[in-house]
């Protein structure tokens, strides 16, 4: 499916159950590599990245067996620790078998990833931490060449948060000699669902879910079976949607606990919103309040749901502020809005969002796959039949968002 329509100023009404989180199950397959023993993991969601991810471990020797949000992955040997191109430029994430395959099998070929749409994404800060375990790095044709007989523990400082470089090297730190610190870590909660998988095979690692990770390096990890956490990205985009359209939902099988910023947001635009464990329930009545949004690291407001909130502010009573401080050039859905009539100024890395009453239908594009989220949210919001072209953005986060 390529274009989405959808019909504005309907009211959003019913129960959806949330899925596994892609951002915390792309991590936990790559950690299949760090063990001979088969490792199973269940509410894996149905989604092109993870299909992805499955052909390129299955590429380096990986026996990769899927059924219903079950995946059981078996590396008794690693066949070729290389990650090609033709995967890489397709999705980023496939940089978290650097750090595994290194520990692993001692050596590494990974692509580059190359420019992506939100912007310059660097994967200097893995290459920093793991040099400093002691692995040669080079990069010859666009891919890193990586080398070390077996990776020490360091302490290791990272320049800035990032999700990816935290994990990466967390995973190289399990099968490292000695004790590895890692400092200014990511504390999303995906990091700290990788930490469970990798104690659950045998790892020993403390703090994770703080900014300072102690990891004890062993001689070998075994099998494990791990199930992945709810997906709070696709969890906060439903409640984004309902209080943008107004409505009622419950959402279940969610996790409540990993969305504080978003929830107190949406309480401010005027949502009502109640939560047990694994349930949150929404409710909305008339517009929506204007909220001003500022995205930061875990636990601040999630650059995953700044477009979604874009979509909600267009509608809003009053001007919104929303600020992307993590992307440089994550406001592609900025302009696309505009084509739906949305009042939006953009100043630098922020988006001033006049709330108008309502949107108009038309077609517009995606960009990439928040962006479509948040395109689908604003034609909600319009009068009249929106069409979101290159909708496939979608399919990468969502199993089923229609
Ligand atoms: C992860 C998430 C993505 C989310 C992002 C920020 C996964 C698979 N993806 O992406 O959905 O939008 O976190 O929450 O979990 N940076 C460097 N050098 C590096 C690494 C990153 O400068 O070596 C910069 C990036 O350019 C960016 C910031 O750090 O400005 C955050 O990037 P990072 O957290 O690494 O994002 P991803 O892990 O790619």
């Amino acid at each position: 499916m390529d274009k989405l329509k959808i019909t504005g100023g309907r009211a959003l009404e019913g129960e959806v159950r949330v899925s596994g989180a892609k951002n915390a199950a792309l991590p936990i397959l790559c950690a299949a590599l760090l063990t001979a023993k088969p490792l199973t993991v269940t509410n894996v969601p149905r989604l092109r990245d993870v299909s992805t991810m499955a052909k390129l471990l299955g590429e380096m020797g990986v026996a990769v067996e899927r059924s219903e949000g079950r995946v059981v992955l078996h590396a008794p040997t690693i066949k070729d620790p290389t990650a090609s191109y033709e995967l890489v430029k397709t999705m980023r994430a496939s940089v978290l078998v650097l750090g595994p395959l290194l520990a692993r099998c001692g050596e590494a070929k990974v692509s580059l990833p190359g420019g992506c749409a939100i912007g310059a994404r660097p994967v200097d800060q893995h290459v920093k931490g793991l040099e400093a375990m002691g692995a040669t790095i080079a990069v010859e044709h666009g891919y890193m060449h990586a080398s070390a007989k077996r990776l020490r523990g360091a302490r290791i400082v990272m320049d800035l948060v990032t999700v990816t470089g935290t994990e990466n090297l967390m995973m190289a730190a399990a099968l490292a000699e000695g004790e590895t610190l890692l400092e200014n870590a990511a504390r999303e909660p995906e990091v700290v669902d990788l930490a469970r998988c990798l104690i659950a095979m045998g790892a020993k690692i403390e703090g994770a879910g703080s900014d300072r990770i102690r990891i004890q390096g062993v001689r070998s990890l075994g099998g494990a079976a791990h199930r992945v956490m709810p997906d709070r990205i696709e969890t906060g985009t439903y409640l984004a949607a309902t209080a943008a359209a107004g409505g009622k939902v419950r959402l279940t099988g969610a996790a409540p606990d990993s969305l504080d910023a978003t929830l107190d947001k949406l309480r401010e635009a005027g949502a009502k919103v109640s939560t047990t464990e694994d349930t949150i329930e929404i409710e909305m009545t008339g517009r929506p309040g204007a909220v001003s949004v500022r995205t930061a690291p875990y636990p601040g407001f999630a650059t995953d749901m700044q477009a979604q909130f874009m979509a909600l502010a267009t509608v809003a009573r009053g001007t919104a502020l929303i600020t992307e401080t993590i992307f440089e050039n994550r406001f592609m859905h900025a302009l696309e809005m505009q084509r739906l009539g949305a009042e939006i100024r953009l100043e630098g890395n922020t988006a001033v969002v006049n709330g108008v009453e309502r949107l108009q239908g038309a077609t517009v594009m995606a960009t990439d796959l928040r962006a479509s989220a948040g395109l689908v949210i604003a034609g909600l919001v319009a009068d009249g039949e929106t069409v979101v072209d290159r909708i496939y953005h979608l399919d990468r986060g969502y199993e089923a968002l229609e």
